[in-house]
């Protein structure tokens, strides 16, 4: 059962040259519908999934790489099997296969080489996979929640501006604007690639009610914050995300996989 509010792809994807994908996958699938996905997987991606000590944690780590590998191939002409990953020392995954060697966009065409660039996000059943042409790309995806307290929790993430933000609305709006904030926050990292090594307070968001995703202010150069968008994205019912991408942001389409 899919919780996901997006629609099934077109037969023909829409050329990546002028636009960015999102893909939302739910992760709690029956077993039988998996086992072909699972094979998929390099000895490297099993290993890491015999680490999870709960099964349920090994299976959705498999569905999303699996999912991921499927999802990669349509745009790589390739069998899932066949793609090699590289990962950063920051731990940001890239395609090493095929990869060097740049893509064309088969059905396009005016088709031109590009490079294939992905990222990736899950948060309990669902998983969020963003692609694009050449651009660097970052998503994340949260499932709300209610079981801490947001104004202790953005003290130690958000930046000073954020802050003040966030206590400024009212009591029951705080909740779902903590995790505006903290997606965007996220995104814009995983786009960069460098983890928490990016100062979370060198940067700040918008995220108030009605106002769209953006970066408002970046530290030290000023001039960074014009070099990169932030969209707001709304994947299933309980679940909020945000993808962060060089600018300029090219047509946003969203699908279920
Ligand atoms: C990976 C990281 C960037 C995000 O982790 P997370 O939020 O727990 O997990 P997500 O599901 O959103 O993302 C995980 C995926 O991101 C990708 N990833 C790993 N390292 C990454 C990096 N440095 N940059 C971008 N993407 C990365 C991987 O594909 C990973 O999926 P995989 O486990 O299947 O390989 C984490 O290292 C990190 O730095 N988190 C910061 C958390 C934080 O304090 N945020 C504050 C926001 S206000």
């Amino acid at each position: 059962m899919s919780g996901c509010l997006w629609p099934e792809p077109p037969l023909v994807l829409p050329s990546l040259a002028n636009s960015i994908h999102i893909w939302c996958a739910w992760l709690d699938r029956p077993d039988h519908s998996m086992s072909d996905l699972r094979r998929t997987l390099s000895p490297d991606e099993k290993e890491r999934a015999e680490r999870f000590r709960f099964e349920r944690d090994r299976w959705r780590f498999l569905v999303r790489r699996g999912m991921l590998r499927l999802i990669l191939s349509r745009y790589a002409g390739l069998e899932p099997a066949q793609l090699l990953f590289a990962y950063s020392s920051y731990g940001k995954p890239t395609l090493a296969f095929p990869a060097g060697s740049k893509l064309y966009w088969q059905n396009d065409p005016e088709a031109r080489p590009y490079v294939l660039k992905f990222n990736l996000s899950h948060s309990q059943s669902l998983a969020l996979y963003a692609i694009t042409a050449d651009q660097e790309i970052g998503v994340d995806v949260e499932a709300l929640r209610s079981d801490f307290e947001v104004e202790t929790v953005a003290r130690r993430f958000f930046s000073r501006r954020e802050q003040a933000e966030l206590s400024s609305l009212p009591a029951g709006q705080q909740q779902a604007a903590f995790f505006l904030c903290w997606t965007r926050k996220e995104a814009y990292i995983k786009a960069h690639g460098l983890g928490l090594s990016l100062p979370l307070e060198q940067f700040d968001v918008a995220f108030s009610p009605g106002e769209d995703a953006r970066l408002l202010a970046t530290r030290p150069d000023a001039e960074e914050a014009e070099r990169w968008d932030l969209m707001h994205l709304a994947p299933a019912p309980g679940y909020v995300g945000a993808v962060a991408v060089q600018a300029p942001a090219q047509q946003l389409h969203c699908w279920q996989v």
